[in-house]
C-alpha cells in the first residue's frame, strides 16, 4: 500500500483536523509527521467541539492506529493535557496511539528560549506560538536534543539538567529573567506519563503496516506557506510542512506517497508575522474573521483574514505533488454580494503568477478577478445540489485555474458538513 497524505496548502488552519476525522474510516493509520504543539487541530461531532495540538485526529475513531511520527516535536506539558482531556473523553489512547521514538522533545526551557528570541526581535517578532518549536528543532539540527526513547535511559535526568544548563546560559544571554520552575510545572508528570505509554520505532512500524496492506493517511500540521524552506522566510515555522516533509517526518520513502490531498480555505487567513498579499485589514476583513470565527485555536489570537490567492496555490501545489483538492469554508462568504480572488501579482512593474523569492522586503501587489457572491440556505448545506450556481462557479474557477480536481467541498465546522464533489468520497 501507499500512504496517502493531507496537507494545508496556506497558511495554517485550512480545516486539516475536521477532514481527517472525516476521511479517518477509510484509513486504518492516521500518522502526523512534522510540527507540535504550535498546531491547533479542531474537530466537532455529535456536539462536541475538541482540539488537538500533538495527537492525530483520527483519535476519535475507535480501531484505528494513530502515530506520532518522528518528525513531531513533543512537550509532555501539554502532551500529558491532551491525554488526560481524551481519557476524560473515554478515548483508551492505550490502545490506539503510539509514539516514536526518535520524536524529539520540547523541554521547559525551549519554551523560553522562544519567548526570549520573539522579546530580543522587537518589532520584527515572528509572532511564534511560543510553543518552543523553534527552539527544539534547533537543538534537533544542532545535535544536542533530547528524543522520546531517550527517558526510558538511566541518565535521562543527567542529559536533560546538561541541556537545561546549556539554555540557561543562551537565557542569561538574553536577560531573561523569568523562573524556570513555572515553566516547568507539570514536566516531570508528563515524562511519567509518557514512559507509561506505546513508544515504538514507528519507521519500521509505518512501513510493515503498508506491507501488510493497511491505508495510512498522514496528517500535516501548519501550512504549506510556513514552510521553513518555502515559506516566506524568516516568517515561518521550523519544519518541512510540505509532502517532502512525510518522508523524512515518518520514515516513508517517496515512492510509497500515495495521493496528496490539499486542503484550502475559500479564502486566506495567517496568523502572527509575515508577508500576506491579499490580505483585508479593513471590514472586509473583519467580517470574515467575524462569520468565519478566525481566531487562533492554539493562542487565540485574532487571524487575519483575506482573499483568496490562487498564485499562491499554484506555488504550493507544485511543491506538494497535489493530486486532490479540498475546498473548506465557502460558507463563511456567504452573503458577500461580490467575492476576490488573486490571479497574479503585479511585482517589479510586472505582472507575474509565480511566488518571488523576497516578498518580505518587496512588495507584490495581487491582481484580482471579481466574481458574484453567494448566499446559502439559513439551515445549510446538504447536498452538493444545493450548492448556490454562484459558489459552483467558484468553485470551477479555481479548478480550472488550478488544474487539480476538488474533490471535497466542506460548509461548516461539523463532521457531517461535508460533500462529496466526487463520488468516489461520498
Ligand atoms: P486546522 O489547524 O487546519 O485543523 O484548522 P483549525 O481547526 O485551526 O481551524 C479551522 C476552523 O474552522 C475550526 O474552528 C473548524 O472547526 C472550522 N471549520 C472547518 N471547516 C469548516 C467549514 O467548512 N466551515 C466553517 N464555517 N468552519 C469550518
Ligand atoms: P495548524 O496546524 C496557523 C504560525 C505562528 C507564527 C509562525 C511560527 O493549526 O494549522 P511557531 O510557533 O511555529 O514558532 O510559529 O507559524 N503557526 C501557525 N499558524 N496554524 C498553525 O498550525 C500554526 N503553527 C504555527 O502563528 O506565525
Ligand atoms: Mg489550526
Amino acid at each position: 500500500m501507499k500512504a496517502d497524505v493531507l496537507l494545508g496548502l496556506q497558511w495554517g488552519d485550512e480545516g486539516k483536523g475536521k477532514v481527517v476525522d472525516v476521511l479517518a474510516p477509510r484509513y486504518d493509520v492516521i500518522a502526523r509527521f512534522q510540527g507540535g504543539p504550535n498546531a491547533g487541530h479542531t474537530l466537532e461531532f455529535e456536539g462536541i467541539k475538541h482540539v488537538l495540538h500533538t495527537i492525530p485526529s483520527g483519535i476519535f475513531h475507535p480501531g484505528k492506529i494513530n502515530i506520532i511520527g518522528n518528525g513531531v516535536v513533543i512537550d509532555p506539558v501539554i502532551f500529558k493535557k491532551e491525554i488526560d482531556a481524551l481519557t476524560k473523553m473515554g478515548v483508551d489512547i492505550r490502545k490506539n496511539l503510539f509514539i516514536s521514538r526518535k520524536a524529539h522533545l520540547i523541554l521547559p526551557t525551549h519554551r523560553m528560549l522562544d519567548a526570549a528570541s520573539e522579546l530580543s526581535k522587537g518589532k520584527e517578532k515572528i509572532g511564534s506560538t511560543l510553543k518552543g518549536i523553534g527552539p527544539s528543532y534547533m537543538d534537533k539540527t544542532g545535535r544536542n536534543g533530547l528524543r522520546i526513547g531517550d527517558i526510558e535511559h538511566p541518565d535521562f535526568q543527567k542529559r536533560y539538567d546538561g541541556l537545561v544548563a546549556k539554555h540557561n546560559e543562551l537565557l542569561t544571554f538574553h536577560n531573561f529573567n523569568k523562573s524556570l520552575a513555572d515553566f516547568e510545572a507539570g514536566w516531570s508528570e508528563g515524562i511519567e506519563l509518557i514512559k507509561t505509554m506505546n513508544l515504538i520505532d514507528s519507521e519500521y512500524e509505518i512501513n510493515s503496516l503498508l506491507d501488510k496492506g493497511m491505508s495510512v493517511l498522514a496528517e500535516g500540521a501548519q501550512g504549506s506557506l510556513l514552510d521553513i524552506d518555502f515559506g516566506s522566510y524568516p516568517f515561518v515555522t521550523s519544519s518541512n510542512t510540505v509532502t517532502a516533509g512525510t518522508c523524512t517526518g515518518l520514515g516513508i520513502a517517496p515512492s510509497r506517497i500515495g495521493e496528496v490531498y490539499g486542503i484550502f480555505k475559500a479564502y486566506c487567513t495567517r496568523v502572527g508575522s509575515g508577508p500576506f498579499p491579499t490580505e483585508q485589514d479593513n471590514d472586509i476583513g473583519e467580517l470574515i474573521r467575524k462569520s468565519g470565527n478566525e481566531f487562533g485555536a492554539t493562542t487565540g489570537r485574532p487571524r487575519r483574514c483575506g482573499w483568496l490567492d490562487l498564485p499562491a496555490l499554484k506555488y504550493t501545489i507544485m511543491l506538494n505533488g497535489v493530486t486532490k483538492l479540498i475546498m473548506t469554508k465557502p460558507d463563511v462568504l456567504s452573503g458577500f454580494k461580490t467575492i476576490r480572488v488573486c490571479t497574479g501579482y503585479i511585482y517589479d512593474g510586472h505582472e507575474i503568477d509565480r511566488m518571488p523569492y523576497d516578498i518580505v522586503h518587496n512588495e507584490v501587489k495581487p491582481v484580482y478577478k471579481e466574481m458574484a457572491g453567494w448566499t446559502l440556505p439559513d439551515d445549510g448545506v446538504h447536498d452538493m445540489n444545493q450548492l448556490p450556481a454562484e459558489l459552483c462557479d467558484y468553485i470551477n474557477f479555481i479548478e480550472k485555474e488550478l488544474n487539480v480536481p476538488v474533490v471535497i467541498v466542506s460548509v461548516g465546522p461539523d463532521r457531517k458538513e461535508t460533500l462529496a464533489r466526487d463520488p468516489e468520497f461520498a
